[in-house]
């Protein structure tokens, strides 16, 4: 029997199509995460994503040959979409001296290779932008992530509130209207050197104890003005922020908020206001909610099993009506497929178990289709009748 073994998936107009006559049972394509997804112009190729990662590698915030060959990488395993790692929004923004950054025009340069290559093999190259706020200016982690004084190389770091994550990181400074101004300005720009670098998707790092989440969450947001207080407060200066980048970025490409769903802290931020919260980022122009939790005060993380961010994922889809991302700790194809099956979530983001193998993808993708677009380079690894 002529079946289609292995079909070739890449920009190349010139890939070609094997076929083989073999004693094979074919399996359909069926999987939902192996099938496109359309958001706004732009379309997956699949349903999994790279998770942002800092990789502490970036010299003065520009990436080097690290992360062309990290990300360069995962877009060979066949993610469908690849992001760069919380991208500080200006020198000030970042975690650690080590952060990649997008503030100037060498940052731009250094992604437009990264971002080209990702495109030729079909995958879309996205990137989070993210202030570090009160959790700034600190060493690497395999440094020990202590702080870094400003006579050290640090920098005075800015916070909602003087409240600093914990005794051993630095006093932030209460943020003015001014620096607040300032913070969207960066976020702007770095959008619009995010479209000048080739990427189609942004995404927006209001998670993780960062500065927009310090903003959201009544644990590290004090303020009596009206950038705090009530829900309507808190939200606000994210929200603004979150306009002006949409006004910037085409309208033609999607706009990905990450929030933490839930402090896992009682009195803090929780998943009831984050529905709320994604109604008003969707109103916002908003198209997916990236649900991650936890890390605004030390220790507040979930209880980490197999899937466990997920059911924030489906509340948020069902309440606030807005597309999803579901992450952390999905490891196994046919766990991921579930997820969008049971319409959990619209996207599937992959961290560690992606860090360890970065053709999860494409063999997650043989697991569930029976056939997966290996690269036709790396044909000898994966076809016995390989030509090459
Ligand atoms: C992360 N994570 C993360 N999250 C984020 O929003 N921006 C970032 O830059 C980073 N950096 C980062 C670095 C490293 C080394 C790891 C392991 C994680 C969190 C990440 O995106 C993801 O949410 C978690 O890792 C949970 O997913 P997994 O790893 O369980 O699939």
């Amino acid at each position: 029997m002529e079946i289609l073994f292995f079909s070739r998936r890449f920009s190349s107009p010139a890939a070609p199509v094997y076929t083989q006559s073999v004693n094979f049972r074919p399996i359909p394509m069926n999987s939902l995460l192996f099938s496109p997804f359309r958001i706004r112009d732009i379309t997956l190729k699949n349903r999994v994503g790279v998770a942002p990662m800092c990789q502490y590698s970036a010299t003065d915030g520009i990436a080097g040959p690290w992360h062309v060959v990290h990300l360069g990488s995962r877009a060979v395993g066949g993610a469908g979409l690849v992001f760069v790692e919380a991208a500080a929004v200006s020198a000030g923004a970042r975690i650690s001296d080590g952060d990649i950054g997008i503030w100037n025009d060498a940052h731009v340069a250094a992604f437009r290779p990264i971002t080209a290559f990702a495109k030729s093999l079909g995958a879309t190259p996205g990137i989070q932008l993210a202030h570090a706020g009160r959790k700034g200016s600190t060493q690497k982690p395999w440094q020990g992530r202590k702080m870094v004084d400003v006579h050290e190389g640090g920098w005075t770091t800015v916070a909602p509130s003087a409240l600093p994550f914990n005794d051993e990181y630095p006093m932030p400074a209460a943020m003015t209207e001014d620096d607040m101004a300032r913070v969207i300005d960066d976020f702007v720009q770095a959008a619009q050197r995010s479209l000048d670098a080739g990427f189609d998707v942004l995404e927006l790092h209001m998670g993780h104890g960062y500065l927009l989440h310090e903003f959201l969450s009544p644990l590290s947001n004090l303020r009596t003005d009206a950038w705090g207080g009530s829900f309507e407060g808190r939200t606000a200066f994210p929200l603004s922020l979150a306009k002006a980048v949409r006004a910037q970025w085409p309208s033609r490409l999607p706009l990905f908020v990450r929030i933490s769903a839930t402090d896992w802290v009682d009195g803090g931020w929780d998943l009831d206001q984050s529905i709320q919260f994604a109604r008003l980022l969707r109103e916002a122009g908003v198209d997916l909610v990236d649900c991650s939790s936890g890390s605004i005060v030390p220790g507040s993380r979930g209880e980490p099993a197999p899937g466990f961010q997920v059911p924030l994922a489906a509340a948020i889809r069902k309440e606030a009506q807005v597309a999803t991302a579901a992450v952390g700790l999905i490891t196994e194809a046919r766990q991921a497929e579930e997820i969008l099956v049971q319409e959990q979530a619209d996207l599937v983001l992959i961290g560690r178990a992606l860090l360890a193998d970065p053709y999860w993808p494409l063999r997650a993708q043989g697991q569930l289709d029976g056939t997966s677009a290996w690269p036709i380079q790396y044909d000898r690894a994966v076809n016995p009748n390989a030509l090459t």
